[in-house]
Parts: structure tokens; C-alpha cells; sequence
């Protein structure tokens, strides 16, 4: 086999065709795509279901190790090939280029120092590391001796690591003595060490040293990544895995109480990612692929290493930020590494599109083909914005919805053969049955007409989330308790006539102004239409009328200045896209909006500024930016 694509529809009709049959025949489907696989042991029952319990099971009695498909079944190919390359923060230290050859050779050692500490089958390791090819080395380490990782974003609080390691009782944690955040450095394993004052489970530490600083070390349960390597053996068989087996644990906020660790298994996720990275992307043999996501996210687990790796692509991981040393740094990695695959969030597009253009036009960015969207809705502008400066028109926008917990892309349009439409996410891939269901409960049948509702999935796909780790009732009530026998995805959609499909936003965020039933992200939506403005939130307030009235928060371009005028064209664009009854009450100009490190807006936060409630504001330091609390508070209206 040469370089995997093999798994690439390769025109619209044969979408059609490959989507027909996903929903007529399902097990037949997934089993032609699975096929592809190197699997130890084929399974004996494709798809085993029921969404009440609810249970989904893929690919049952297969064996399989994801390492292999990921590294040892590309040796012979592609052995000298890069697997990865390695953009430092500092744009003066060399990248790295790793062959998928070398990348098994020091996958296949470092699970010998799992191994060699205690490490086996089953356990779970919990990974709090920088953007680094260590990181990467350590998950997949620990997919070839059957450990579960759990990683969590290094640039979560102490706090944040403790609850996750307690919720999945990890026995080891791998850590970075420091690691470098554009002109800063931070101090991981301080940050380590104040959690581990309250995490029993965990019996060794592993420290990768990022920087040449002292480490202070606890003997017998800290030790050096490389000084561990030194008594380690360089071959390791992959262990034998279920498929149903767990492959990682990975928290999301749940919109209350404490995160949810979901769980996926190895054998649907490796043919769910893999397939649809492939459909997606449609990459060829030497092109280069950049997701520019943290591997502390689902993006960057599915879109970074397992899809890409399985794929036998060149996969780019940036230590950086995109501010660093200046906001052309996206651009000038992308002439640099010659990227053909460009993947990226909204939020970060309106973050670059605000900076002077000529940070992006002295780059050439000729390499690239293929741009695409994550995490949230893209607005129009920030569409137009990279779809003008970024692809210059010719590369097609793959606009991807999906969920930590769907584990891969869901609806998507595949780059060059999906028809695109500003905004939309378009078509469901092969295997995604979507359902929009009405206010009364009920699916809204697609009669090409258009439609709205919230979204939700009526039948089981490999690489969906199999539980929430320790908590199935949660799972249940979570995802499969709001419409019978679907799962919910939490977002409304529109869809048009053709059957696109445009994520609206969640809809847990209604507000209920004098008896009407007001979605936010619409309002949100409208205003972010008015040119002068960036980013906008809205959220409800008690009103002693209304009930509830609606407290707008706006971030505008850098040389906008606020004004009465502006709110009241502001006012007015709400009035004319929604109604008069969706106008704000309130319109308070701010530098910024307080976001998870994923980007989304912690609208919690500013419903309790609004309701002028903050004296319990909960823990705000896992914020991107904690800073602009204190600011809105002070300035609220
Ligand atoms: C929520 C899932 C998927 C990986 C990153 C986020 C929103 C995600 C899109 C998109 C509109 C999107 C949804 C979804 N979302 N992608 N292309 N268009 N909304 O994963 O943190 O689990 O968040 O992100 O609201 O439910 P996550």
C-alpha cells in the first residue's frame, strides 16, 4: 500500500451514492471502511444499539492495536516520510522533522518507561504537556501498551488538573518542566506540584524538560523523561486491544457542575477519525497538513495525531501563539513549511482579521489549497475575510461541526467536491443521520423545505463518545434523555432547502424577554453583522416588566470609537434581522469577552454581571483571559 488514501470519495455523485448507502445499509458501510484497517483479529458484530440504555458497541470481538495502524503498518511505505513536523515558539530554534520511522522508534521506547513504572493495561495516565512531539510520543505510547490518557490542556489551573486526575484516579502524570507561551514562560511542573498535594492516585511523575531552568524534583516519585529513557529498551509489541477497549478519557465542560470525562474507544474512533479525515481534507500524497488546535482538545486528538497519523500524512504542531513574535506568525509558517491544509477556529480568524492586512500580504501563501473552520459558528465576514486574504478565493472552506463527544467530524462539506455556503456547514458526512426536531418534540421530515430546530443524531456512528467516565447515568440524562431514542447535540440548525445544514449556536442559551422565546446566538449573530463591531454576547437580566431583558456585551474594531449613535444602529440591525422584541436593553462597549480556552464565550460569567449577582463568580482562572473580568465589572451598566 502506498500513501493510505484509500478510504477518499472522490466526487459529489459519489458522495451521494456513498451516503445513500451509509443510511440503507449501515453495518456494510462501516464494514468496507474498517476493512481497511490493519486489525490482529476481525470483529464478529458490526454494530451491536440501543439509545435508551443507551449502549453503543462497534466492531465487537475485533482486536487491534491503534499504534499500529497509526506507525507500523506504514513503515514499509512511507517509513521516511515525515510524520510530523515541529514549529518551535521561537522562530529562531530549529523545527523538527520526525519520519514516521523515527516516530515508532520513540513511541515503541517511551512505552517501555510506562512500562518499566508500573504501567499497564487498563491504567490511566493523565498527560499536562506543551505542544511539543513529546506529547504526541507519550499518547501514543500509551495506546501501544493499553493505558487510557487522559491529557488535559496546559493552561489549565492546578485545581483543573487535581479534579481530573481524581475523577479517573490516574496512576501516572507526564509533565513538562516549563513550556515556552509566545514571549512568556510558563512553570508546568510548579503547577503540577500544587495539584499533586491533593491527588493520592498518582504514584510517578514524568518530567520532559522543555528548558534548561532547575527543576525541583520530589525523590522516588519524580523522574526526567530522558534520564528514564537511558534504562529503557527501544522495541515494544503492540499490546492486544478490544475494540471496544478505552482508548482516552477527555473532559469537557458540561454547561453546570463539574466536567465530563467522555470516553472513546479504539476501534470506531480509529475508522470514524480516519475516514473523515480523509473525506474532509481530501489531501494528497505531499501535501502538508496544520490544525493549529491544542492536542488538550478533541481538534487536536482526532485532527492532529490519531486521523493524520492513520493517514500517513505530514502533520504540523505549533508550540506558539498566533501573536508571536508578531500576528503574521500563522502566515509565515504556512510559506515556511509549504502547508497545504490550513484548519482553525473562528475565533482566531477575527483575532488576525482585526490586525493590519499587511501582516497577512507579505506573505505569499501560495502552498495552500484547503482552508477550515472549528469549534464555533463562522460569521459572514470572518468567512469572506478567510476565504479573500487567506485562500485567495481558490481554496475551498471546510466549515466542520462536531462535538468532543462526537469524536470526529460530523457535518462538513469535503474540500472541493461539497458545494460551499458562507456560513454552513452543509451536508452530513457518509454515516451522520441528523434529525431537526421542533419545538413540540417532534423531527421536522425533510420535505426540501427549509427548516429550524435543534439538532440531534438518530442513529449510532463509530467514533461517538461510549460513556462519561465513572458516571454512565449522567451520559444518559446529558445526551439521551431530551428526544427519545436520538442523541442531542445541544446546538439548533438551520437547513435550507437543498439540505445544508448552519449551526445556529447551543440552544441552552434561550431567554425568555416578556413571554417570547429568544435565542441568543441569534441576536449575537445580527449584531456581529454591523461592521464596526467584532464579537458580541448577549445574555438576560431580571427586567421588572419583561421578566427578562437583554444585556448586550460588544467588542469593536480596534479604531471604533463607542457612541450613542453606534448603539443605536446597533439597536436597530437587531430590529431589523429578529424583531423589535429582540432589541437589547443594555449595550456595554468592552476590549474583550471572557472565553474558555477553547474560545467560547463563558456567558455564565456575564449573565451574573448583568443580573449586577457577583459575589460568587466561580473559578475564572481556567479562562483564556481572566483579565477582562474585572474590567466589565467595572464598568457595568
Ligand atoms: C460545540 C462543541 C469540535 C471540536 C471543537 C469544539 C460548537 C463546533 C462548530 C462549527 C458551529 C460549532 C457547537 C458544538 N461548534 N464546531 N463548525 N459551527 N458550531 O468541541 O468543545 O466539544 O464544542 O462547538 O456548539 O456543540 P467542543
Amino acid at each position: 500500500m502506498e500513501f493510505n488514501d484509500n478510504l477518499k470519495i472522490k466526487s459529489f455523485a459519489d458522495y451521494k451514492e456513498a451516503y445513500r448507502e451509509s443510511v440503507e445499509q449501515p453495518e456494510k458501510f462501516w464494514e468496507s471502511v474498517a476493512d481497511t484497517f490493519y486489525w490482529q483479529k476481525k470483529w464478529d458484530k458490526t454494530l451491536e444499539w440501543d439509545f435508551t440504555s443507551p449502549e453503543v458497541k462497534w466492531f465487537q470481538g475485533g482486536q487491534l492495536n491503534i499504534t499500529e495502524n497509526c506507525l507500523d503498518r506504514h513503515l514499509e511505505t512511507i517509513g521516511n516520510k515525515t510524520a510530523i513536523i515541529w514549529e518551535p515558539n521561537d522562530p529562531d530554534e530549529e523545527s523538527r522533522h520526525i519520519t514516521y520511522r523515527q516516530l515508532y522508534v520513540k513511541v515503541c521506547h517511551f512505552a517501555n518507561v510506562l512500562k518499566n513504572n508500573g504501567i499497564k493495561k487498563g491504567d490511566r495516565v493523565c498527560l499536562y504537556m506543551p505542544m511539543i512531539p513529546e506529547l504526541a510520543i507519550a499518547m501514543l505510547a500509551c495506546a501501544r501498551i493499553g493505558a487510557v490518557h487522559s491529557i488535559v490542556f496546559a493552561g489549565f489551573s492546578s485545581a483543573a488538573i487535581a479534579s481530573r486526575i481524581n475523577d479517573s484516579q490516574c496512576k501516572m502524570l507526564i509533565t513538562a518542566n516549563e513550556v515556552y507561551r509566545g514571549s512568556k514562560r510558563v512553570n508546568l511542573k510548579g503547577m503540577c506540584d500544587e495539584a499533586l498535594k491533593d491527588t493520592p492516585s498518582i504514584e510517578t511523575v514524568i518530567v520532559y524538560r522543555r528548558t534548561v531552568e532547575p527543576t525541583p524534583m520530589t525523590p522516588g516519585r519524580d523522574k526526567f523523561w530522558f534520564d528514564e529513557l537511558q534504562r529503557a529498551e527501544t522495541t515494544c509489541e503492540a499490546e492486544v486491544m478490544d475494540a471496544e477497549d478505552m482508548l482516552f478519557i477527555l473532559y469537557t465542560s458540561g454547561s453546570t457542575g463539574k466536567p465530563k470525562g467522555m470516553v472513546h474507544t479504539i476501534g470506531g474512533y480509529m475508522v470514524g477519525t480516519t475516514f473523515t479525515f480523509q473525506n474532509v481534507f481530501q489531501m494528497e500524497e505531499n501535501d502538508v497538513y496544520w490544525c493549529t488546535a491544542d492536542i488538550g482538545w478533541i481538534t487536536g486528538h482526532s485532527y492532529i495525531i490519531y486521523g493524520p497519523l492513520a493517514s500517513g500524512v505530514t502533520t504540523v504542531m505549533f508550540e506558539g501563539v498566533p501573536s508571536y513574535p508578531d500576528y503574521g506568525r500563522f502566515w509565515e509558517i504556512c510559506d515556511k513549511l509549504d502547508v497545504t491544509h490550513f484548519y482553525t477556529a473562528p475565533t482566531a480568524i477575527r483575532a488576525l482579521a482585526k490586525q493590519p492586512l499587511e501582516l497577512v500580504n507579505k506573505h505569499n501563501l501560495s502552498s495552500l489549497k484547503v482552508l477550515g473552520s472549528v469549534g464555533e459558528p463562522i460569521n459572514e465576514e470572518a468567512w469572506h475575510w478567510y476565504n479573500d486574504n487567506i485562500g485567495k478565493t481558490k481554496c475551498p472552506i471546510v466549515d466542520t461541526w462536531w462535538q468532543t463527544e462526537t469524536g470526529g467530524i460530523m457535518i462538513s462539506p469535503m474540500a472541493g467536491i461539497t458545494p460551499t455556503r458562507p456560513t454552513f456547514a452543509t451536508l452530513p458526512l457518509p454515516g451522520v443521520q441528523p434529525a431537526l426536531i421542533d419545538e413540540q418534540g417532534n423531527e421536522i421530515a425533510f420535505n426540501s423545505k427549509q427548516a429550524e430546530g435543534r439538532l440531534s443524531i438518530k442513529f449510532p456512528w463509530p467514533s461517538m463518545a461510549r460513556t462519561i467516565y465513572g458516571n454512565h447515568q449522567r451520559y444518559k440524562e446529558v445526551y439521551f434523555s431530551t428526544f427519545e431514542n436520538k442523541y442531542f447535540t445541544g446546538d439548533g440548525a438551520y437547513r435550507d432547502a437543498s439540505g445544508n445544514y448552519r449551526i445556529t449556536g447551543r440552544v441552552d442559551d434561550i431567554v425568555i424577554v416578556s413571554g417570547h422565546n429568544l435565542g441568543t446566538a441569534p441576536i449575537e449573530n445580527a449584531i456581529n453583522e454591523h461592521e464596526s463591531v467584532v464579537e458580541s454576547a448577549v445574555v438576560g437580566f431580571p427586567h421588572d416588566i419583561k421578566g427578562n431583558a437583554l444585556y448586550t456585551y460588544v467588542t469593536l474594531y480596534n479604531d471604533i470609537q463607542p457612541s450613542d449613535a453606534l448603539i443605536a444602529e446597533i439597536r436597530n440591525t437587531v430590529s431589523n434581522t429578529i424583531g423589535p422584541i429582540a432589541k437589547p436593553d443594555k449595550i456595554q462597549f468592552v476590549n474583550g469577552l471572557p472565553k474558555t480556552r477553547s474560545g467560547k464565550i463563558m456567558r455564565r460569567i456575564l449573565r451574573k454581571i448583568a443580573s449586577h449577582d457577583t459575589s460568587n463568580l466561580g473559578d475564572t482562572s481556567t479562562l483564556l483571559n481572566p483579565d477582562v473580568v474585572q474590567e466589565i465589572m467595572e464598568n457595568a451598566l
